[in-house]
């Protein structure tokens, strides 16, 4: 394993590194592998990439969605990520270089404490792939709640799952769900497009 993070291709790497940690952490992963370009592509559809300025990351992972971010986003833009695996944090810092991206090894909870440290006073999306049905109550309340503080009124909230189990909660939270299905990805991914 550790010959093929060292000497495999980048995408490989990834690949085993995600692995790895699936086996340490099977419930906050969900999946062996990393989500598919199908699911990246799904989701970044929504984002309205000529007026979004502030993007948030949850749960980034090996980074499948934020180099992604990182090519479609607005030189001016800013991504702030939040990740609470340190093996994931430091890959990251390893190999994904740009001035726009500020990688946080933190929870997501910490988003508006984030927010004022760099002087930002709203995030335009949220990209969300942390598995909110496994996490205590009070943890996932808390993000949620402060995901909603932070994003603009056009803001939106864009979260992908394993299951439906987290659409309850975010419906206690946010005014309007939309609720999509991405199949082509391993496991199948439930979408919630959610505004505040
Ligand atoms: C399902 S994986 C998604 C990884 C990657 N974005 C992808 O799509 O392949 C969930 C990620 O969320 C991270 N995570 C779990 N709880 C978190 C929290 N409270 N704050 C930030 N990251 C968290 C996990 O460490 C893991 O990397």
């Amino acid at each position: 394993m550790s010959f093929l993070m060292e000497k495999g291709s980048p995408w490989l790497q990834r690949v085993v590194l995600f692995a790895r940690n699936f086996f340490k952490h099977p419930k906050m992963l969900g999946s062996l592998i990393p989500s598919s370009r199908f699911l990246v592509n799904r989701l970044l559809r929504q984002v309205d990439w000529r007026s979004a300025r502030v993007i948030v990351e949850y749960g980034p992972g090996v980074g499948v969605f934020t180099t992604e971010i990182l090519r479609r986003m607005r030189p001016d833009a800013v991504l702030i990520t939040f990740e609470t695996n340190g093996d994931f944090v430091d890959y990251l810092r390893r190999t994904v270089r740009d001035e726009r991206l500020q990688l946080i090894h933190g929870s997501a909870g910490e988003i508006n404490t984030v927010l004022a440290q760099l002087g930002l006073t709203h995030a335009d999306y949220i990209i969300s792939g942390i598995p909110y049905s496994v996490m205590p109550n009070e943890v996932r309340s808390t993000i949620l709640t402060e995901s909603h503080a932070a994003l603009s009124a056009q803001g939106r909230f864009l979260v992908y799952q394993f299951s439906r189990a987290a659409l309850p909660y975010l419906r206690q939270v946010f005014s309007t769900v939309e609720v999509g299905l991405e199949p082509l990805n391993i496991p199948p991914a439930s979408l919630f497009f959610c505004r505040p």
